[in-house]
């Protein structure tokens, strides 16, 4: 049986098999929010021909089932099919994202007034040449010159063995010894090989982002971006574990991942002629779920009680074990993690954020695919995950997107018409909502009489725009061939998450004795944290409504903190020392976190007087 695309392409597929799971096979990727369980009603295709068995879905609307529109995972053909895949349920998780060099990195890095200290280090050693009467082995040769450098206890691997040999006179006996810690002798290279290069990774649930830097001045030479293909697999860490979890899945999200990694660095590299073997060393930044995903460790005793991960302190294994193509022997640096659902781009966090050596108290917060928060000073941390979700995403929400070409990221509304004027990224026609979009669309409607504090529609107001859905009453934010819709569900589940947000950093905020006053610094990160409206997060109850001066945004703070390690020893220690020294919250099993988000599920807030500037805008 084939299925046979829109675009004139003919995949072959099984008896029995889905539609959704034939195409990913064949390398054409859908948006499967949830993984394929049926549940997120993302990876929409239209029937064009064919007889096929489908599960019935309230995710498909009368309408759309007229159409022949079905839910590529619980579709399943009985025989050639033709299928149109919809424009907003492709995937194109090749595509670079854009993304800025920062002038800004070298600056930073002197500011913590560190020297550069790679982690590879290295000897200029000349030998003697083997002759008939000198005749040990080239190992021995080796010790032998180590010995009279009074450098003793050096561990030499198989690996750095087998080529040794040749290596040694290639480069006439006249070498660089390249070693670490341990001591453990890594590669040998010619006394004339001076360039050094090294790569910081920050593997995120949703995208991948890779600095090439000389590691002679420290200098970012490139940025190479993606979005991380495990998306394929369901949007979330959980969906991910789940995956790792069934057969080969694991296998399948690791060699996913690195792929990507590989595929910016082949670029990146070729595009700057530099040789691959001369790329020494590299730093890993991810929650810990990627990490053990990126080491091909089994993630899943991170979901079950009492969460506990393989390892949050990873040794400095190879790149040859990482299947990176860089050089197979150069160290892998991966920034230790706290716990299950706080991993090393937290610890990346708030070492680039320097609130572990300032004495003022400050809240870091990171709402990416989740939301994971800290508070603290150069004296005490304490962290928590507060399980958002990814619907910030567009995860779970009907017209939800991520923030690319045709999303709506601003919206205003008028406050006597109700008509929305929206904008839409790459100025074209929209095909859905991204988060600032909206955070922005909520705040707008509530502080229009739109909806009320509960979220829900205010029925009696006169619009067109609001109108009984198939998943109950909705708001039409843009009219046209495709209406966007943003639908009473739809503020619910957005709700839930802005809730849990707000619930960690007040329940954090309590369990250290303090309140919102004590909180001289707020700093935002991950990718959301670049077009974050505060004005608009706080009107919606989802930031507290602290002082707009108090904030700063940092960006992708996972990838900031792996280019710092990756410069110097010094704060590797720090790294770990961050890590160990946070005290880590279990939001998920306490009584007064439900009290929290319970008070937090109201625009902004059951308590208003929390929100003083928000309760003057609703008067
Ligand atoms: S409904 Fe098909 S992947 Fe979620």
């Amino acid at each position: 049986m084939n299925i046979k695309l829109s675009t004139g392409k003919s995949i072959p597929i099984a008896k029995d098999e889905s539609i959704l799971s034939a195409l990913k096979r064949s390398g054409v990727y859908l948006v499967a929010s949830c993984g394929g369980k049926g549940t997120c009603g993302k990876c929409r295709v239209k029937i064009q021909g064919g007889k096929y068995r489908t599960s019935a879905s309230g995710k498909i609307s009368q309408v759309d089932k007229e159409k022949g529109i079905v839910l590529a995972c619980q579709t399943f053909p009985e025989n050639d099919i033709s299928v149109e895949i919809l424009e907003e349920a492709r995937l194109v998780v090749g595509d670079k994202i854009a993304l800025a060099k920062s002038k800004d990195l070298a600056e930073l890095f002197r500011s913590f007034g560190k020297e550069i200290a790679p982690i590879v280090k290295r000897f200029n050693i000349k030998l003697p040449r083997p002759t008939i009467e000198d005749h040990i082995s080239d190992l021995e040769r080796l010790k032998r010159e180590l010995e009279i450098k009074g450098i003793k206890g050096m561990r030499f691997s198989q690996a750095f063995i087998s080529s040794m040999a040749d290596d040694l006179r290639k480069h006439n006996w006249e070498i660089h010894l390249a070693y670490v810690d341990g001591p453990e002798a890594i590669f040998v290279t010619s006394e004339k090989q001076t360039s050094r290069y090294g790569i910081a990774v920050d593997i995120g649930t949703t995208t991948v982002v890779v600095y090439l830097i000389d590691l002679s001045d420290g200098k970012l030479i490139d940025v190479g971006s993606t979005y991380n293909s495990q998306i394929r697999y369901g949007d979330d860490v959980i969906t991910r574990i789940v995956h790792a979890t069934e057969g080969g899945g694991l296998e399948e999200l690791r060699d996913t991942v690195t792929e990507d990694i590989n595929n910016i660095l082949e670029t990146i590299i070729e595009k700057h002629g530099i040789n691959k073997e001369h790329v020494e060393c590299a730093v890993v930044s991810g929650n810990t779920t990627m990490s053990h995903l990126f080491w091909g460790l089994n993630p899943g005793h991170i979901r079950e009680e009492p969460y506990i991960p393989t390892v949050n302190s990873f040794p400095l294994w190879k790149a040859g074990t990482a299947r990176l193509h860089i050089n197979k022997q150069a160290p892998v640096y991966t920034l230790p993690c706290v716990a299950s659902y706080v991993g090393g781009d937290i610890v990346s966090g708030v070492l680039a954020s320097k609130m572990h050596k300032n004495t003022e108290t400050a809240l870091f917060m990171d709402i990416g695919t989740n939301g994971e928060i800290a508070v603290g000073n150069n004296e005490w941390l304490v962290t928590a995950a507060c399980s958002a979700g990814p619907c910030f995403e567009g995860s779970g929400i009907k017209h939800g997107m991520r923030a690319t070409e045709g999303a709506i990221e601003a919206v205003k509304i008028a406050p006597d018409t109700f008509e929305p004027s929206v904008s839409v990224i790459g100025n074209t026609v929209p095909i859905g909502i991204c988060g600032s979009g909206m955070i922005d669309v909520i705040s707008e409607m509530l502080i229009s009489g739109v909806i009320d504090q509960k979220g829900k529609f205010v029925r009696e107001i006169k619009t067109g725009r609001l109108r009984q859905g198939d998943e109950g009453m909705e708001f039409v934010i843009h009219k046209g061939a495709k209406d966007i819709v943003l639908t009473e569900v739809d503020i619910e589940n957005i709700m839930r998450a802005k809730a849990a947000i707000y619930a960690g950093i007040a329940l954090l905020i309590k369990e250290v004795g303090f309140t919102l006053d004590n909180i001289e610094r707020v700093y935002v990160a991950g990718g959301f944290g670049n077009y974050l409206n505060v004005d608009r997060a706080i009107i919606i109850g989802m930031l507290p409504d602290i002082p707009k001066e108090k904030f700063r945004f940092l960006g992708n703070t996972s990838i900031t903190g792996a280019y710092l390690c990756l410069l110097s020893e010094d704060l590797r220690q720090e790294a770990e020392e961050i890590a160990r020294k946070m005290t880590y919250m279990e939001l998920s099993v306490s009584r007064n976190f439900m009290d929290e988000y319970m008070s937090a599920l109201f625009l902004p807030h059951t308590d208003l007087s929390l929100f003083p500037t928000v309760a003057k805008l609703l008067k």
